[in-house]
């Protein structure tokens, strides 16, 4: 049977269509996974149709994160920049913890709550999901330094790990994509709900009158961008800096030299400048701030706003403060 090419054609577009829809639906509800979650913050943590959540993943993922076998000198692992008991970031405003010890241009996240984030990844936002931006830090010289073509033998060689993309993925082989693919589920599931401000919200605890107070100035300044319940709009945008740059030109400020922000990804030049903007739980364990992670300290990060608000008084700061205070964690969930 002959189809005509407009009927080939539609039938493509069709494909393409519901191709393009499976790759950007995602899913909720991971069956019987036991990860707990504050009920009010969200009933399950959203993943992609194509890499939909199991135990046995999970636990592989966090394996894989932990192992320095994944770089190039078997001596760094993901941990090495996102550290545990660094609420998962290296506390050094620029690492050179990578495998060639040069320090990398920007300030290692924190990891919590991005299976929630929706319009990119990286402070530029040039990475689209979780599965794809792995291979970054693996490839990267600065970073793990590891030869993708070598990694899934190497992996194969050792301990248990082919029983394990076994049990993860049903598959009896080990590949780069099933390795991406059990980092991220281990990634989507750190979450970080678990703070005084969440029992707050569930009734179980009052914040103080200073808390309270900091919340208002909060909801007045604050919370456009950083709003409830990650604290982040998970969005770009640019805070002062490089709008400051522009106007005041000193050598060490030159607008040229400036980090250019989002911009290097849509070369829109209403995107100059702009990050993504960083979530404000756990911010006392997170330190230094910012993408480049210039700033010590939480006052100055709120100080260096100059652009996004009116710069809020000392007395203001203090009370904003205890209100951020309200989410940190003591105990992290893993
Ligand atoms: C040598 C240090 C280093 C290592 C090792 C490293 N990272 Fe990172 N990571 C960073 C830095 C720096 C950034 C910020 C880069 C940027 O935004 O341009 C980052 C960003 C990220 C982000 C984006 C977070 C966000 O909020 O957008 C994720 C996710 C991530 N890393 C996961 C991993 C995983 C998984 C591994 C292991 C495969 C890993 N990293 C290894 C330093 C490191
Ligand atoms: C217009 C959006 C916007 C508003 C309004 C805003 N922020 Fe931010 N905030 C950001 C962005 C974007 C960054 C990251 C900037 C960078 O890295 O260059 C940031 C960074 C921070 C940081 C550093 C966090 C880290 O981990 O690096 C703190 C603390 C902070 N903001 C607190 C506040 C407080 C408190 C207010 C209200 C007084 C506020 N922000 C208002 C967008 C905003």
């Amino acid at each position: 049977m002959k189809t005509s090419p407009t009927i080939s054609l539609l039938f493509c577009l069709l494909f393409l269509l519901v191709w393009a829809q499976s790759l950007t639906t995602s899913c909720t509800s991971p069956p019987n996974l036991s990860i707990k979650l504050s009920p009010y913050f969200a009933d399950s943590i959203p993943y992609p149709v194509q890499n939909p959540f199991s135990e046995a993943g999970i636990a592989l993922g966090k394996l894989l994160f932990d192992d320095p076998t994944l770089s190039g000198n078997n001596q760094i692992s993901c941990a090495t920049c996102h550290h545990k008991s660094k609420h998962f970031t290296d506390g050094i405003s620029l690492s050179n913890n990578g495998l060639s010890k040069k320090r990398l241009p920007r300030n290692a996240p924190t990891l919590f709550n991005l299976a929630w984030a929706d319009q990119g990844l990286f402070w530029d936002g040039g990475a689209q999901n979780l599965e794809s931006l792995v291979f970054a830090p693996l490839k990267h010289a600065d970073e793990m330094g590891q030869d993708l073509k070598l990694l899934p033998e190497e992996l194969r060689q050792k301990d248990n790990y082919k029983t394990l993309f076994f049990k993860a993925f049903a598959q009896d082989t080990i590949t780069n994509a099933l390795i991406a693919r059990a980092l991220a589920q281990y990634v989507r599931t750190l979450t970080a709900a678990h703070a005084r401000y969440d029992e707050v919200i569930q009734k179980k605890a009052q914040f103080t009158k200073l808390e309270q107070q900091g919340l208002e100035i909060f909801n007045q300044q604050c919370v456009s961008c950083h709003p409830p319940p990650f604290f982040t709009d998970f969005g770009f945008h640019a805070v002062g800096d490089f709008l400051e740059a522009k106007e005041i030109k000193t050598p060490e400020n030159d607008e040229n030299k400036i980090e250019k922000g989002r911009y290097r990804i849509t070369a829109d030049s209403a995107d100059l400048g702009k990050f993504k903007t960083p979530t404000l739980r756990n911010l006392a364990m997170t330190a230094p701030y910012f993408h480049d992670g210039r700033y010590q300290t939480i006052e100055i990060a709120i100080q260096k706003h100059t652009k996004a608000t009116n710069p809020p008084r000392k007395e203001e700061i203090s009370l904003l403060i205890a209100f951020l205070n309200t989410l940190n964690e003591k105990q992290i969930k893993e």
